[in-house]
């Protein structure tokens, strides 16, 4: 495995053949024992930890037979849609809309990093903790988010690496999808080697080392009951980017779920990766921010289409393929988000409420930590939080759950959507690989840039 991963990061160079095998595997060894030193540094301070919690999961949902739905829940009485109807993005110059995209994937980066403080926050099960540390701090505004006290997590590593894989592929290829998953997996095994204390999710440790860039059929792992965690979701925002255009659905489909199934593949897993690709794809076309959740259930037809024609594991993602839906089915009736209505939240819906409604509709009782509950926890931040920076971040980034995951997801679409006008600048200038994520955003955005020009919205 070692010198297959070695082998994957170096594929075009002579070099590797001529290192003496036991200094690659040397490096690699070293990399590896560092990482597994900082995950169990966390266990020992008591703190929970992705791979605690995966590890006492046997299987994913919706892979055994016996499994129980959920009680049906009661229908709300939902109102007729009230709020204003007026779109963020309509009348955005060229400039502006380069603008967002650079502060998308930057803007990410930085709530990523707040969201984790070097698993601090992450993996703080107390939202009220977290709330309260931060309000010790002189709140959101006087955080200055910079290394070494703030660190970029495994989320924006592999945001970053879905990102630079697509900037390398529209400078050379074009039409062909088989050479983009390629080039994406290629970065995922690449992007492993600067993981250390960014406390990278067992799942994607585990399955990357699968992947293997020198076959064009690397990208393909085998079928995972357990790949339903959110590591596809955390890091497809910018295939959103790459495809604005609603023409553009089945790219973005085809892509956001090849990318998602490369580390996790269960429905669980790469269907959340799909939900924060559309999402950002919404968000740049200025649909109502309530009317999303209709788009995704209608677009998971779509997907099924999709996973059903490439014919991969169809059978096992058929027996898998209902606790996503379900769960996102059962949020929006909670929410009266079913489409044209006027959400509806309880009251009061503090950090304590919150917390406890992240749980219940997590799998395992982590929220945020799996493909469905990720999106959906950002979801219900950014439809409640509205164009606010600090309360997104009261509700996104600093709850008892898989923070970090879910702040980078809120992050990307609120700047898409809002920008970054009211955003405290030190949130995000002296942030780790602050030009590599806006040179990401910028040279997807010149390439995408025609679409911006031509008459519409
Ligand atoms: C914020 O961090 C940067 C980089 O570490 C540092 O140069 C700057 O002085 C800090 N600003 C404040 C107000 O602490
Ligand atoms: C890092 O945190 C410490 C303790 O809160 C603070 O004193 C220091 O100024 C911070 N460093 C930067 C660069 O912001
Ligand atoms: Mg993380």
């Amino acid at each position: 495995m070692f010198s297959k991963l070695i082998g994957n990061i170096f594929p075009t160079t002579k070099f590797y053949f001529k290192w003496p095998i036991s200094f690659s595997t040397f490096m690699i060894f070293v990399i590896m024992i560092l990482i597994i030193m900082f995950d169990s540094l966390k266990i020992v301070e008591g703190c929970s930890s992705r791979k605690v919690l995966e590890d006492t999961i046997t299987e994913r949902p919706g892979s055994k037979p016996t499994e129980q739905p959920k009680p049906a829940v009661e229908q709300p009485q939902c109102k007729p849609y009230t709020g204003d109807s007026i779109n963020p993005v309509a009348g955005l110059t060229t400039n502006e809309w380069r603008t967002r995209y650079k502060m998308a994937m930057l803007l990410g980066g930085s709530a990523d990093a707040i969201g984790y403080y070097r698993g601090r926050w992450e993996f703080q099960l107390k939202g009220q903790i977290i709330h309260d540390e931060v309000k010790a701090k002189g709140g959101i505004k006087s955080l200055n988010v910079s290394k070494p006290n703030w660190t970029l997590s495994d989320d924006t590593i592999m945001h970053l690496a879905t990102g630079e894989a697509i900037t390398e592929y529209i400078k050379t290829s074009a039409n062909d999808l088989e050479k983009l998953y390629i080039t994406i997996a290629k970065h995922y095994i690449k992007c492993m080697l600067d993981m250390v204390d960014r406390a990278p999710g067992t799942t994607t440790m585990k399955t990357v080392a699968m992947l293997d860039a020198n076959d064009p059929k690397g990208y393909i792992i085998p079928f995972d009951d357990r790949g339903g965690g959110c590591g596809g979701a955390m890091r497809s925002m910018c295939i959103g980017l790459l495809y604005p255009d609603p023409k553009q659905l089945d790219l973005l489909i085809a892509v956001s779920i090849e990318s998602g199934r490369m580390t996790h593949n269960h429905p669980t897993g790469f269907l959340g990766s799909l939900t924060s690709a559309l999402f950002t794809h919404y968000a740049i076309q200025g649909k109502p921010v309530h009317m999303w959740g209709a788009g995704l259930m209608e677009t998971l037809d779509k997907a099924w289409q999709y996973v059903n024609k490439v014919g991969r594991d169809v059978e096992k993602n058929k027996g898998a393929w209902s606790y996503f839906r379900d769960s996102w089915s059962r949020y929006l009736k909670i929410r009266c988000l079913e489409g044209g209505t006027q959400p509806l939240f309880p009251s009061p819906y503090g950090v304590r409420e919150r917390d406890k409604f992240y749980k219940e509709i997590s799998f395992d009782g982590w929220g945020g930590a799996s493909g469905h509950d990720a999106p959906m926890i950002a979801y219900d931040a950014f439809v409640g939080a509205g164009n606010s920076w600090e309360e997104l971040a009261n509700r996104a980034f600093f709850h008892g759950g898989d923070s970090d995951s879910t702040a980078i997801i809120a992050a990307t679409w609120f700047a898409i959507s809002y920008g970054h006008k009211d955003v405290p600048v030190n949130n995000y200038q002296y942030l780790e690989y602050r030009d590599r994520l806006e040179t990401v955003g910028e040279e997807i955005f010149n390439y995408v840039e025609k679409y911006f020009n031509e008459p519409k919205m």
